[in-house]
């Protein structure tokens, strides 16, 4: 493995001091971790530096053609003080998926899970301490080579910031309103819904700033090209629990593979329940919505968790999931995940890596 180069901040901030105002991706730690690919040369130069600008051409194509991936992860402070990592080789299999289909070299997932507790352990009094706080984790790869030209970059940067950020409940688990977008669609088969590239995000924004307009917290979207089967909410995969049935929607290339997803389904079926990775129409939802069977609906993702699901707008119809309340296996889940991930429940399935 390579040797990470550690070079120090000399002038570190001041750390937040009210944990309770540190909100989502406003803060940054002392530190970054940076490695370069240039072609002939592959991934190299791992080193971890002050967090700070950095240099780009005006020509830089990341900047022109959108050819950038990223991640998103957590660091939990532990019930025994060390940070906790969930289920990062994940987050870096989904990174080499990604770079897969934008023509970015792949990474040594093993190796940048390295890298990424080794830039954990250097900022580690960065990590809150207060209950539902964690550290934000964002690595990220763009194409730099100076070039006006649409071709996949020879040169390009890996770098990884951390952020310290709040709970996203500070008063309890709580359900939240989803708009059910027919104007605008994400992402379609063969495109790059499945991965964690800009352009997905930049494709959402007009379709979510609409739905805030309307006082509705994310879109659920549907498939591009019928507009008929359910995709996912904003950065969140998306349950139904229709009768005994836990669905959510099958991995067919134009959604994202939640890893909370993943966790989900796999904690679901360990307690018994039966889960669908199937198609599920938005139609299919509102029937089963009128015929009393729509029991829970909630998303799943880094940030939130489990967010429930207490209201989804679908044209004129409005349909109110269990009284606007946060159902069973929505709490349940809650409580595992979070236990699992900060350290105070066992960790059955060996998700949980400790930063030495
Ligand atoms: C579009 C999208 N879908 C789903 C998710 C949930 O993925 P995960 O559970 O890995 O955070 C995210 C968040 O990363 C996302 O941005």
């Amino acid at each position: 493995m390579q040797e990470i180069k550690i070079e120090l901040t000399k002038n570190p901030k001041a750390k937040p001091q009210d944990e309770s105002k540190l909100g989502f991706g406003q803060i940054f730690t002392d530190h970054m971790f940076l490695m370069n690919y240039d072609e002939g040369e592959g991934w190299h130069n791992p080193r971890i530096v002050p967090f700070g600008p950095i240099e780009l051409s005006p020509a830089a194509m990341c900047l022109h053609y959108g050819q950038e991936v990223f991640e998103g992860m957590k660091a939990y402070r532990g019930a025994n003080g060390k940070p906790l990592l969930f289920r990062p080789e994940k987050n870096m299999a989904r990174l080499n998926l990604s770079n897969e289909r934008l023509c970015i070299p792949l990474i040594d997932e093993e190796f940048c899970v390295e890298a990424i507790k080794a830039l954990v352990k250097v900022d580690e009094d960065w990590i809150p301490k207060s209950e539902g706080t964690s550290l934000y984790i964002r690595p990220f790869i763009f194409g730099i080579d100076p070039h006006v030209g649409v071709h996949p970059a020879h040169h390009l940067i890996f770098c990884v910031i951390c952020s310290p950020v709040g709970a996203y409940y500070p008063e309890g688990l709580n359900p939240v309103k989803i708009y059910v977008e027919q104007k605008y669609v994400r992402a379609v088969r063969g495109g790059m819904g499945f991965t964690k590239t800009a352009g997905n995000y930049a494709a959402s924004l007009k379709a979510q700033d609409e739905a805030e307009k309307q006082n509705y917290t994310q879109v659920l979207w549907l498939d591009g090209v019928e507009r008929k089967y359910i995709e996912e909410v904003g950065t969140m995969n998306v349950f139904f629990v229709i009768g005994d049935e836990v669905v959510t929607p099958a991995l067919q290339g134009s959604i994202l593979g939640g890893i909370t997803r993943l966790s989900t389904i796999e904690l679901l079926r360990s307690w018994g329940y039966k889960v669908s990775e199937r198609q599920i129409s938005i139609d299919e939802v509102a029937k089963a919505y009128d015929e009393g069977k729509l029991v829970e609906s909630f998303g799943t993702g880094t940030a939130a968790v489990i967010s429930p699901i207490g209201e989804l707008k679908w044209g004129d119809k409005i349909m109110t999931i269990n009284n606007g309340e946060i159902g069973e296996i929505s709490q349940k889940l809650y409580d595992n995940l979070t236990g699992i991930q900060w350290g105070k429940i066992e960790d059955k399935f060996g998700w949980v890596v400790e930063v030495e």
